[in-house]
């Protein structure tokens, strides 16, 4: 076998199809939050189907620095050991969440309405992503943040002594700023309300809810309003963390994009403000079926059940984007692989994440032989129906940028491109799905570090 130069560098080949039934692995946002919510309840969290990834971990790390007893019982199951709101110790190292932009922004606001000092930092990634979203509103609440130039990490948050409750406008549609501010309400006396025009994630509220606190939705033609009251006493319970969305789209769109395929993915949080994908792909033609519908620690959930089908291109409406803020990259997969024009609006945020995805997708579609054009805030993709070309022999490998999700998107592509798709480098999916190569060949695809062959 010849060596592999970049050992995190993976090819992606062309497959015939993708069959077979598989659990994609524990939606990231939501264990996110059940650490932290077992972290500010009293008694012992268990949580079922946590996601271990680098992500998650980094958030444990930062809850233990704070003094919470968190431990590894059995694969995808750990137990918390909570300190009750307003329990937590002031780390006396620096608490680096990595990559993880929701375990930064959410530990941020937990931290702003209790008197100690907590330093935060992260990789060059999180480093270079806007943290003034956060920290302004947790400002107001009496923190004080001080960061460096631009608001960017590394920085510093002394929590307020007597913090007040506000009521925050959501600038951008985020569920990481609402989350920061709601947390922050938790030690907070009243009512700490945050209002948003497009609905984000709601998992924090129905986790609140869960733990035993009071969350008010209140709903008007053009907005809603999310409020906590402060000062609950949260209560240790069973948490059960269903199958990631964003996770299970790489295969779901595998499937769509290959012939013959036919496979079903258990357990999917199917939460509406998570499937705007989902609902896309129908619109672009693709068979997909929510089975077995049931609810697990509030959230609904489904098997998927997905056949190969032709796609094609269609327009998707700005105000959908929230619901579908993490499946860009691999909607513009399916978009490279339908027949028409596919329109993306309302795409500003993107330029903010793990990378810049709009320019990250771009460049990698047309090194692909893709038609792609982008803009501002929207990105437009047109697809012949067949096989996009993939890679030539003389290309240079896709970019991923360090971001986990442009590099699944295009080993994604690679089971349905004429061509074999290779990335630059892997290394960063260790963020959300480690097990990403594997659980994508059980299923038929045929993803190897670059150089290989499957064995
Ligand atoms: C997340 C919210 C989204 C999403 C991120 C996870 C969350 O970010 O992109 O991957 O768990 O709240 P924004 O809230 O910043 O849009």
């Amino acid at each position: 076998m010849r060596p592999v130069k970049n050992p995190s560098a993976l090819r992606s080949r062309p497959v015939s199809s993708i069959r077979g039934t598989a659990r994609a692995p524990g939606d990231k946002s939501i264990s996110h939050r059940a650490l932290i919510l077992g972290a500010v309840s009293v008694g012992e969290t268990i949580i079922e189907g946590l996601l271990e990834a680098s992500d998650v971990a980094a958030t444990a790390g930062a809850l233990r620095c704070l003094g919470v007893d968190i431990e590894r019982l059995d694969t995808a199951r750990w137990r918390v050991g909570g300190v009750g709101v307003g329990g937590l110790a002031e780390p006396s190292q620096v608490l680096d969440l990595g990559n993880s932009g929701t375990g930064a922004r959410l530990l941020m606001g937990l931290v702003a309405s209790q008197a100690i000092l907590t330093f935060f930092t992260g990789d060059a990634s999180l480093s270079r992503r806007p943290m003034e979203r956060v920290t302004d509103p947790l400002a107001e609440m009496g923190a004080r943040v001080t960061s460096r130039s631009g608001g960017l990490l590394p920085l510093s948050i002394a929590g307020a002594t007597d913090p007040v409750p506000i009521t925050h406008r959501l600038k951008v549609p985020s569920a990481q700023v609402k989350s920061a501010i709601l947390l922050a309400g938790l030690n907070t006396p009243g009512r700490t309300s945050v209002i948003e025009t497009l609905p984000t994630r709601d998992h924090t509220e129905t986790l609140l809810r869960h733990f035993g606190a009071e969350v008010l939705v209140e709903d008007d033609a053009n907005e809603r309003t999310i409020s906590v009251t402060g000062y609950p006493e949260l209560q240790a319970v069973p948490v059960k963390v269903p199958a990631d969305p964003s996770s299970a789209a790489f295969a779901a769109v595998a499937a769509l994009i290959t012939d013959s395929s036919d496979i079903t993915l258990t357990g999917v949080s199917v939460n509406p403000l998570r499937a705007g994908l989902y609902r896309t792909l129908r619109e672009m033609g693709a068979t997909i079926d929510f089975e077995n519908e049931r609810l697990a620690s509030g959230e609904p959930v489904a098997d998927l059940c997905i056949r190969s089908c032709a796609l094609r291109g269609v327009s998707v409406p700005a105000s959908r984007a929230p619901s579908m803020i993490d499946e860009y990259p691999v909607l513009a997969v399916a978009a490279a692989c339908a027949h028409g024009t596919t329109v993306l609006e309302g795409l500003g945020e993107l330029k903010h994440k793990e990378s810049d995805r709009l320019s990250a997708i771009a460049g990698g579609l047309a090194l692909c032989g893709v038609e792609i054009e982008i803009g501002d805030n929207r990105m437009m993709i047109t697809g012949t129906g067949k096989p996009p070309r993939g890679q030539t022999k003389s290309s240079a490998p896709v970019e991923t940028h360090g971001d986990h999700r442009i590099a699944m998107a295009f080993l994604t592509l690679g089971a349905g491109a004429a061509n074999p798709i290779a990335v630059n480098s892997a290394k960063s999916i260790e963020t959300s799905f480690p097990d990403f190569a594997g659980f994508m060949n059980r299923l038929g695809a045929d993803i190897t570090a670059a150089g290989q062959q499957k064995s």
